[in-house]
């Protein structure tokens, strides 16, 4: 049978952001090797925040109080075997949307604290109804360097752990705002042709090879650090918008210092 994917987008910009622009060829390489794919971008899902109440552990014993669009996910996420969780670096981890994402999944635990069967002196809740067994992260940020990565895939690899699913790869990219421009795009077909690689190879073999490894890990931007700070500053340099504020005190009026 076909190995059944979900791919979670937790960006608030959707498809139009850097994150997309990794899931989109990683999920035609997983197509290409047979998966059936589905792209759920967590924006949609307008999703209310978990409030702490339990009630869905028992006052009704795995459904939510909140009726909205996770009832749709929960149930992709029951059909997956492997969930891709894409997230651009929002404070060193995930964004807002994807960590709601996850609490919201409290409904398919049950409160039992149990040792986990992997890892020793883990405890975990037991899972109501079987699980995806495997997950890929794909994440970008904004700053250059892998390091800014450190803490999301820390915090996925123990979010691994807490839900029994082995990590199948990670896929990340540092200073990733320019693959959103369309006019640099024809410099970053070689790396989305490696992502596509991954996303087969996922599927294949179940584990990104060497070789792909140490591709999707190249610069694929040129110029060293300062470089990148400059490229980047520069295009923050902008003309000053023109505020409001600004335009009063210009204007010799400045409604904010006078409390009525
Ligand atoms: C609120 C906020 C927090 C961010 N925090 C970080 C950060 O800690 N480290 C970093 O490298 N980039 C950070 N970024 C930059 C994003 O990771 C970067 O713009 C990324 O390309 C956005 O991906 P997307 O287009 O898929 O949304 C932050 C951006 C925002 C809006």
């Amino acid at each position: 049978m076909a190995c059944r994917v979900l791919a979670l987008n937790g960006s608030p910009r959707g498809g139009s952001g850097a994150t997309a622009q990794l899931l989109s060829p990683l999920l035609e390489g997983m197509r290409d090797a047979g998966a059936e794919t589905e792209l759920i971008p967590v924006r949609t899902l307008k999703l209310q925040a978990c409030t702490g109440c339990y009630s869905c552990w028992v006052t009704t014993p795995g459904r939510c109080v909140h009726r909205d669009g996770m009832d749709r996910a929960l149930e992709a996420w029951s059909r997956a075997d492997l969930v891709v969780f894409g997230t651009p670096v929002y404070h060193g981890s995930m964004t807002g949307l994807m960590k709601t994402f996850l609490d919201r999944l409290l409904p398919r635990y049950d409160p039992w604290l149990v040792p986990s069967p992997s890892a020793e002196r883990v405890t975990t809740h037991p899972s109501r109804t079987p699980e995806p067994c495997r997950m890929v992260l794909v994440s970008v940020c904004g700053f250059p360097g892998f390091h800014n990565f450190d803490a999301i895939v820390h915090t996925f690899r123990h979010i691994a752990r807490m839900h029994e699913m082995d990590v199948s790869g990670v896929v990340l990219r540092p200073f990733a705002e320019p693959l959103r421009l369309p006019a640099l795009r024809p410099l970053f077909e070689g790396y989305f042709g490696t992502v596509r690689d991954a996303g087969r190879e996922l599927i294949e073999s179940g584990a990104i090879s060497d070789a792909t490894r140490s591709n999707l890990s190249r610069d694929i931007i040129p110029g060293n650090l300062m470089d990148k700070r400059e490229m980047a500053n520069a295009h923050w340099q902008r003309p000053p918008r023109s505020r409001p504020r600004a335009a009063a005190a210009a204007s010799g009026h400045s409604p904010s210092l006078s409390c009525p």
